[in-house]
Order: C-alpha cells, then sequence, then structure tokens
C-alpha cells in the first residue's frame, strides 16, 4: 500500500484526477471503476476541466459505477445514476453505451448483479478502481459485518450509513434501505485501486486500514491484500 497525504481536498483531488488521466492515456481504451459520495466530486470536477483543455479523451473508455441504491429512479436526484451524469458523465465525451451503473430500477436484483458482474469479467475486469470510504469502513456498499459478500450483491444499509447518506436526503427515512454494489472481490480483482479519504470523520477508518489488520467489521481492510493500492487522504483523516 502506498499512501499520499495532502494538505488539503484540492491537492486530493488534483492527485487522484491526473492518475485517471494517466491511465486513460497509457490505455485509452481503459475500463474505470468509479465511485459516488461527495470526496470524488473535486476529481471529477478536475477530469472535466482536463477534457476541455484536451489533456483526457474519454470515447473509448468504459465506465463501472461500484453501486447505486435499490430501489430508486434514476430520475430521483440522489440516485447514483443521477451524480454521475451530474458531475462526469452529462460534461464528457464517453458514449454512453460504455457506463455501467447498477440498475436501481431493476426489477430482478439478483439477476441485475449476476449480469453486471459478467459484464464487468467480460471486459477482462477494472483497469482503475476509484474508492471512497465509509465513516464505518465501507467501500462500495460493502457495509461491516460477520461475513462479507465476493461478488456483486443486493445488500441492506447499516444505520450509521444511513445516518451518514441522509444528509443528501430530506430525511433518513427517506434514504433506501438497500443497495446493489460490486463484493469484495469485484473489488479486489481491479488491477489498481485508488482510494480517497478527506476529513477527520474518515480517521477511525484509514486508521484501521493503514494498521494492516484485516477484519470484516471494517471491510476496507482487506484492501490490504491488494498489490497496487494507492490511498490519497488529506492529513485529518490521516492524523484525526
Ligand atoms: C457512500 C458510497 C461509498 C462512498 C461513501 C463515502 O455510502 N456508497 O461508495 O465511498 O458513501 O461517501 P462520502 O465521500 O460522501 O463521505
Amino acid at each position: 500500500m502506498r499512501i499520499v497525504i495532502c494538505d488539503n481536498y484540492d491537492e486530493m483531488s488534483k492527485k487522484a484526477a491526473l492518475i485517471v488521466a494517466s491511465q486513460i492515456n497509457m490505455k485509452p481504451n481503459a475500463v474505470l471503476g468509479l465511485a459516488t459520495g461527495s470526496t470524488p466530486e473535486g476529481m471529477y470536477r478536475i477530469l472535466v476541466d482536463m477534457y476541455n483543455n484536451k489533456e483526457v479523451d474519454f470515447s473509448e473508455v468504459t465506465t463501472f459505477n461500484l453501486d447505486e441504491y435499490y430501489p430508486i429512479s434514476k430520475s430521483n436526484s440522489q440516485s447514483y445514476d443521477f451524480f454521475m451524469k451530474k458531475h462526469l458523465f452529462s460534461h464528457i465525451n464517453v458514449p454512453e453505451a460504455n457506463i455501467n451503473i447498477p440498475n436501481g430500477e431493476a426489477c430482478d436484483a439478483e439477476k441485475e448483479c449476476e449480469e453486471y458482474e459478467n459484464k464487468i469479467a467480460s471486459f477482462g475486469g477494472i483497469d482503475l478502481q476509484i474508492l471512497g470510504i465509509g465513516q464505518n469502513g465501507h467501500i462500495g456498499f460493502n457495509e461491516p459485518d460477520e461475513f462479507l459478500y465476493s461478488n456483486t450483491h443486493k445488500t441492506g444499509l447499516t444505520e450509521s450509513t444511513i445516518s451518514a447518506n441522509s444528509r443528501f436526503f430530506a430525511s433518513a427515512g427517506d434514504v433506501p434501505k438497500n443497495a446493489l454494489t460490486m463484493g469484495i472481490a469485484t473489488i479486489l480483482k481491479s488491477k489498481k485501486i485508488v482510494l480517497l479519504a478527506c476529513g477527520k470523520s474518515k480517521h477511525d477508518a484509514i486508521s484501521k486500514l493503514i494498521s494492516g489488520k484485516i477484519t470484516t467489521l471494517c471491510p476496507a481492510t482487506m484492501l490490504n491484500v491488494h498489490r497496487d493500492l494507492v490511498v490519497i487522504c488529506d492529513k485529518e483523516a490521516y492524523h484525526g
């Protein structure tokens, strides 16, 4: 694991955007794994600027998002589908056919998850996966539990996550109780992983991740087995 400690959010976002752009410049048809949440918003803003300045071209890129609430309509402004269009996809030239997000409107969640997992595999896996981290150490929507799932699956959300994410909804009661998410193995099969964390509220989860101990009670610690993980965080997430 490589740890990069940044002075602030902007520096973290810039470093992450440069890694994504380099990945695409090295492999124009790269397969990207993308994350939502407030943490990667700055990175997406910089990537849009880089695209406008012709420093990166998304025309051959394929994307797979980590997760989506379930059930949720794509037109709901809190859906991750809506988030990705708002912050990235509607500003760059990635073809719509190359964009993949678990379908929060699917009638059969199990079938949707199985097809999603197979589609990632059919592309030869993810070249670069961007991750945020939950305050409780979740990655994607793999929540702390006695056991974790390997593949893309439907999962319930913990009270901690519902409460943390309720800031985006009218009330905690409006946060969907379930989600579709890549599993731990789906994520670990990515060739390169970049995890972003910012602010004191992530300190506990980051400390557990970098302690090197692995526990399903802090899913991010599973990343310790990955060969090519870069954690980019600000001082507050690192030092507390
Ligand atoms: C959500 C997402 C995660 C994300 C996490 C942190 O629950 N499912 O993929 O990493 O929250 O979000 P934020 O960056 O807003 O703190």
